[in-house]
């Protein structure tokens, strides 16, 4: 599979590197306006390929994604500390028209994946600039934040993550959901298996866990500016899921016809995910509380996007 990457950054270079580690596509082309960043980008990538997986890493411009199955975007500015993501749509937007526009000269048909903030919004951006099927504009979404909620609720239960099945829905944002009602560890609830283990759920405890992740951006871009390994680790898994149709269950962001009585807003639920892109989208059981949030979520974002006009 040949994978475009947009935007050289540590968002994009990150992703572009988990890829190389993982034997997620045979091909990965790296596309920035500053051209010497993406070209050192590249050269840097493929000094890993000899410890992982054959792929061919080059830089180039537009032209060079001619062919590729999948275009990671991951252009635009970031969040400054203290900056939530919203605060960097009008930037974004603009930097998309003309992303997406060099984008399809070269790939008409290729798949997008999203990743520049706010990534939801940006989402629906996107698949209005491309004209291409919706469930062909994903958004990395709450890829992110699901990662974040398994990982500190492993942490708590003393398991691996990759047994904690739970979600976070909603906005890639401050107004996400984490899923509490349908979590589990194993197949068991995750407050029956935190009982079994001498790990009880309290109230003090989801609440930690919602401010770990709720704010783990915020947290990590006051120490070192910017994240990018745990989105990089997340956008190589979305490929690897289309490239070899795994059909796998994420939480990715599309524009969804309906959810929780707002229509046509892009935003997170666990959907399968294989080569076609996204092939279902799940709604999970919800607490009443965590229903009305994910509308005020929904809400939000079907506004923003509004407003873009
Ligand atoms: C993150 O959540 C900043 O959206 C980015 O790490």
């Amino acid at each position: 599979m040949k994978i475009g990457i947009v935007g050289a950054g540590m968002v994009g270079s990150a992703a572009g590197y988990a890829l190389a580690l993982r034997g997620g596509a045979s091909e990965i082309v790296l596309v920035d306006r500053n051209m010497a960043l993406a070209v050192a980008q590249a050269e840097d990538i493929a000094h890993a390929v000899p410890f992982a997986h054959p792929c061919r890493v080059s830089a180039g411009d537009y032209d060079a994604l001619e062919g590729a199955d999948l275009v990671i975007l991951a252009a635009g500015v970031a969040q400054k500390p203290g900056e939530d993501r919203i605060s960097l749509l009008s930037r974004n937007a603009e930097v998309f028209a003309q992303v997406i526009a060099g984008v399809q000269k070269a790939a008409p048909e290729t798949m997008l994946l999203v990743a520049s903030n706010p990534v939801d919004v940006m989402t629906e951006v996107a698949l209005r600039i491309s004209g291409l099927p919706r469930e062909k504009v994903i958004g990395s979404g709450t890829i992110l934040d699901t990662a974040r909620f398994r990982s500190l609720l492993g942490d708590h239960l003393g398991v691996a993550p990759q047994s904690v099945h739970a979600y976070v829905l909603g906005e890639h944002g401050d107004s996400e959901v984490l899923a509490w009602a349908s979590a589990r560890a194993g197949s068991e609830p995750v407050a029956r298996f935190g009982v079994q283990v001498g790990a009880a759920i309290t109230q003090s405890v989801r609440e930690r866990i919602d401010e770990g992740v709720r704010r783990a951006a915020y947290r990590i871009i006051e120490g070192k500016g910017a994240t990018w390994y745990g989105i990089g680790a997340g956008l190589a898994r979305i490929v690897q899921a289309v490239r070899d149709d795994q059909r796998s269950v994420l939480s990715v962001s599309i524009v969804t016809p309906e959810v929780e009585g707002v229509t046509d807003v892009a935003l997170s639920l666990p959907r399968v995910v294989g080569r076609s892109g996204v092939m279902t989208t799940l709604l999970p059981e919800l607490a009443e509380d965590e229903a009305s949030a994910l509308r005020r979520s929904a809400e939000m974002l079907k506004q923003t996007a509004l407003s873009l006009g």
